[in-house]
């Protein structure tokens, strides 16, 4: 019986929270950005500036721009993996790339969710993720850059400051 009503509440309780939060349930983020130069391009950038924040020695003056890991890559779809050097949380990174314009511009759908699914708030790590390797490529900076994002479509997004996350 106690179980039969445990059950029962579990999703109110979770919708209580998501409500309180407003935004994703789960840690998580969703960027949609647009660029003004072709895939191929974005996709070298992003490919090097993540193999460039593979160790634990670019986050030796703080910050999260470090641990991150490549697990596949073409000019249409990139799937890496990143970890927070304190927390140890491991967070999945996604970016899909689609060229539009004869092949002039890029559009880039990105997501990065919390592995560990007790993650709720996150101070804007997810987004952070993404954007970090955004920035430091200098991809940001662009012609025709745009990002398109929320805090519901991302955890925290309005209070992240990724200079720290
Ligand atoms: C982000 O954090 C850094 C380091 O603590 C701080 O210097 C900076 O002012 C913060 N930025 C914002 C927008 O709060």
């Amino acid at each position: 019986m106690l179980l039969k009503s445990g059950l029962i509440f579990a999703p109110l309780l979770l919708g209580m929270v998501t409500l309180a939060i407003a935004g994703p349930l789960h840690a998580q983020c969703k960027v949609e950005w647009y660029f003004g130069i072709p895939c191929e391009e974005l996709y070298k950038a992003l490919v090097s500036q993540i193999n460039k924040w593979a160790t634990a020695t670019s986050c030796a003056t703080g910050g999260q721009k470090c641990l991150y890991k490549l697990q596949s890559a073409n000019v249409h779809f990139i799937s890496a993996k990143h970890t927070t050097p304190v927390a140890k949380y491991v967070d999945d990174l996604t970016f899909r790339l689609t060229s539009y314009d004869l092949h002039h511009h890029c559009h880039v759908s990105a997501m990065s969710v919390s592995e560990t699914w007790y993650v709720i708030l996150d101070h804007g790590t997810n987004y952070c993720n993404l954007y970090n390797l955004m920035e430091g490529s200098g991809l940001t900076n662009v012609p025709g850059y745009k990002e398109v994002t929320s805090d519901f479509m991302c955890t925290q997004r309005s209070s992240a400051n990724c200079t720290v996350y």
